[in-house]
């Protein structure tokens, strides 16, 4: 695909709505191919009728441009390897740069020979490890929280906390941009679930309002939305909480390692800890490794460690992601170095997308929603700079709501200046030839 002649808009969605055309099997919706069971179509029960049925995958590949499952052949760096070619990776949450370092790579590789490669099951029988002990209790420190307790990923903390503190009668009050694994708690918690506007707390006061003052209530909020890089408005949500007997819960995935004090995250950039009562975070991000935790009272701590369904019917966090973690976080505070590139690196490439035009929404963060509010264009501007030598996610629904399509670019400690110019060049050549600039 040249980036001169950008493909044609009407001979993709032409040879896409090819592609959706339905199959003699697709004709009739929710019966088996044969109605007699013996088919061996794999799909061809009746519970696979929307599988079968399914074609949205089909219509983005066939219109050349689906951005999804690209393969990377070397480590999650600045620049990555992909197709035999290097490219300039803008999509990744690696925040600090650490995916790669080799202190954290050497902690992993010891605690393998040390550990093994699994611990063979959930924290709560066989699966405790000192390593997992003593990660706690840096994370409870860092996060000025009495305890912390790990999960195997951040999506796991939310699933299993929510749903294990928010019970019949109680309420959660969610905002609409939260990310999918705090929507998935809600939803298995047998709490009622009120979704308030994105960011907006007269719309928390007014939810918190209809609810019985003395029923049980958990707002629970991204600290940073991984989309739209905004940050939750942390100091009101507080208030709110405090007026109406709620407590608040905070997802930091996009926090730690990128505000607050030593990287600690949302609270600590507001200096409101003591009144968030639990913080999340995930180490897939700034921490480079995999898995999650929860820190908060030790009460609740203990609550969660012998009922959240997650965790206790889970096998507990390898030895080598755990070992990763701890030497990340040793990092992460002893060079705050790094945090402070991180947000200069921000800051050139906004100016820099400003300045050409883009528009960025509200991003306060390392992570910059580039809007270009089409599905066909975002999938096309994604893949122009892909064959440019640069790597962006393209967002659309659900990932955000329909019409609010976007290009994510999220920022790393370790990108360097030449390589942001070198990316807002090409930003600008393409968004020229799509005409979104
Ligand atoms: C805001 C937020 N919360 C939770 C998660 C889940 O974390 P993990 O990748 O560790 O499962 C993510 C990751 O995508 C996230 O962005």
């Amino acid at each position: 695909m040249s980036l001169t002649k950008p493909p044609s808009k009407t001979a993709r969605i032409e040879r896409a709505a090819d592609a959706s055309r339905p199959t003699e099997a697709e004709k009739a919706p929710g019966l088996p191919a044969k109605a007699n069971g013996q088919d061996p179509t794999p799909t061809a029960l009746p519970i696979f009728a929307k599988v079968r049925n399914y074609q949205g995958a089909n219509r983005v590949r066939a219109s050349g441009l689906y951005p999804y499952f690209r393969t990377i052949t070397s480590a999650q760096d600045t620049e990555v390897v992909m197709n035999g070619q290097k490219v300039l990776m803008l999509g990744s949450n690696s925040y600090l740069g650490l995916t790669n370092d080799p202190r954290i790579k050497e902690a992993a590789i010891a605690a393998v020979q040390k550990y093994g490669t699994g611990c063979a099951g959930s924290r709560f029988l066989n699966g405790t490890l000192d390593l997992h002990i003593e990660l706690e209790d840096q994370l409870a420190k860092l996060m000025r929280k009495e305890a912390a307790l790990l999960y195997s990923t951040g999506f796991q903390v939310n699933l299993g906390v929510v749903s294990a503190i928010a019970g019949k009668d109680d309420y959660i009050l969610a905002d609409k941009a939260n990310h999918a694994s705090l929507v998935e708690g809600s939803r298995l918690s047998t709490g009622k679930t009120l979704r308030f506007a994105h960011n907006d707390m007269e719309s928390l006061r007014q939810r918190l309002e209809q609810l019985p003052a003395d029923s049980g209530k958990l707002i629970v909020v991204d600290g940073v939305f991984s989309m739209e890089g905004d940050i939750i408005k942390l100091p009101e949500v507080v208030r709110l909480a405090k007026q109406h007997n709620a407590a608040v819960m905070v997802d930091d995935a996009h926090s730690i390692g990128v505000l607050g004090k030593n990287g600690s995250g949302t609270a600590s950039h507001f200096g409101v800890e003591e009144d968030v009562h639990l913080i999340m975070g995930t180490f897939s991000k700034s921490l480079a490794s995999l898995g999650g935790f929860i820190a908060g009272d030790a009460t609740t701590i203990d609550f969660l460690k012998h009922n959240s369904r997650a965790l206790v019917f889970s096998a507990s966090m390898s030895p080598a992601n755990a070992a990763a973690v701890l030497a990340a976080l040793r990092i992460m505070v002893a060079e705050p170095e790094r945090i402070a590139q991180l947000w200069k690196n921000t800051e050139r490439m906004k100016q820099g997308l400003l300045g050409l035009g883009f528009q960025l929404g509200a991003s306060e963060t390392p992570i910059l929603p580039v809007y270009v509010r089409d599905m066909l264009k975002t999938f096309q501007f994604c893949r122009l700079l892909q064959d440019e030598g640069i790597f962006v996610n393209p967002v659309v629904y659900p990932g955000v709501p329909p019409g609010e399509e976007l290009l994510r670019i999220s920022l790393m400690a370790t990108h360097t200046f030449e390589q942001i110019d070198r990316s807002l060049e090409k930003f600008k050549q393409v968004g020229k030839a799509l005409g979104i600039i």
